[in-house]
């Protein structure tokens, strides 16, 4: 009796016609004892359902640490409960409003891949911070997808935070960590106007989410003209390409009233 065949093992592997339910038929081979191979197309099939699953558990994992960086993606307490559902609606022009921001949170898979951005005008009080955030909470809890709150002057004096020597983060980082979100929402537009840094800062980050097809929206009290110079023509025109769109928001303002 010779070693191999002891263990189980063909010195050549054997053969056999097999048939999968689901692929039909295919050669199956026995190396081993009576082990044979399964349908090839299945075990194709299996690998790449586990390298998609491996690659979601890494995008899942990524989105985790970025989550516990910035807690409630930078949403102020007392608007962590503003959500898309409590807007109430009372006229026709605060009903497309709610629209706009339903369907962008529905469609953010589309707004992702066409990078659209959109611009919140008006008058205080109108309830563009509370849709904006309604917005994110609904992408966020319900997509899993990154979001980070921020206004125009905290965004922009992070990255001058790091010009001094002793900052532990490069303005490469801090940058980065405005363009890493699936959806940035800067905030209070124009309150202060911009010095030339400000607006190259701000066209640096606009710059690049627009390069990386990521959407920002932006909210302001100033007109649409207002916007433009504030941020410049060329950041404008990059939040106008791929179908960005201006929603007004030009009705009396809610504040004072019962909650
Ligand atoms: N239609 C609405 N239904 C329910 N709550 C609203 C509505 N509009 C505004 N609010 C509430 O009124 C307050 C003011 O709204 P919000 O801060 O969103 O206004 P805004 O347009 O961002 O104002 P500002 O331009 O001054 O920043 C918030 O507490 C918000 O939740
Ligand atoms: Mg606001
Ligand atoms: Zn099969």
């Amino acid at each position: 009796m010779n070693a191999i065949s002891e263990l189980g093992i063909h010195a050549k592997p054997k053969t056999k016609q097999a048939n999968c339910a689901k692929h039909g038929a295919f050669e199956a081979k026995c190396f081993i004892g009576s082990i044979w191979s399964k349908c090839p197309a299945c075990e194709a099939e299996r690998s790449a359902a586990e390298a998609r699953e491996r690659e979601a558990r890494e995008r899942e994992a990524r989105r985790q640490e970025w989550q516990r960086k910035v807690g409630e993606a930078g949403i102020p307490e007392r608007f962590r409960n503003r959500t898309i559902e409590s807007y109430v609606v009372e006229t026709e022009a605060q009903a497309k409003a709610l629209q706009f921001a339903s369907s962008y949170a529905d469609r953010f898979d589309d707004v992702l891949a066409t990078g659209r951005s959109a611009l919140f005008i008006g008058s205080p009080g109108t309830g563009k911070t509370h849709l904006s955030v309604g917005i994110g909470l609904r992408i966020m809890h319900r997509d899993n997808r990154t979001v980070l709150f921020t206004t125009a002057l905290r965004a922009i004096r992070r990255v001058k935070d790091t010009w001094g020597r002793s900052s532990a983060e490069s303005e490469s980082e801090a940058i980065a960590a405005l363009v890493f979100p699936d959806l940035l929402i800067i905030d209070e537009v124009g309150v202060q106007f911009g010095s030339e840094a400000e607006k190259l800062i701000l066209f640096d980050v606009l710059n690049e989410r627009y390069a990386q097809r990521r959407p920002t929206l932006l909210l302001s009290n100033l007109t649409l003209d207002g916007v433009k110079s504030y941020l410049g023509e060329r950041v404008f025109d990059r939040l106008r390409e791929d179908g960005g769109e201006v929603v007004v928001f030009d009705w009396p303002s809610y504040r004072g009233r019962k909650p």
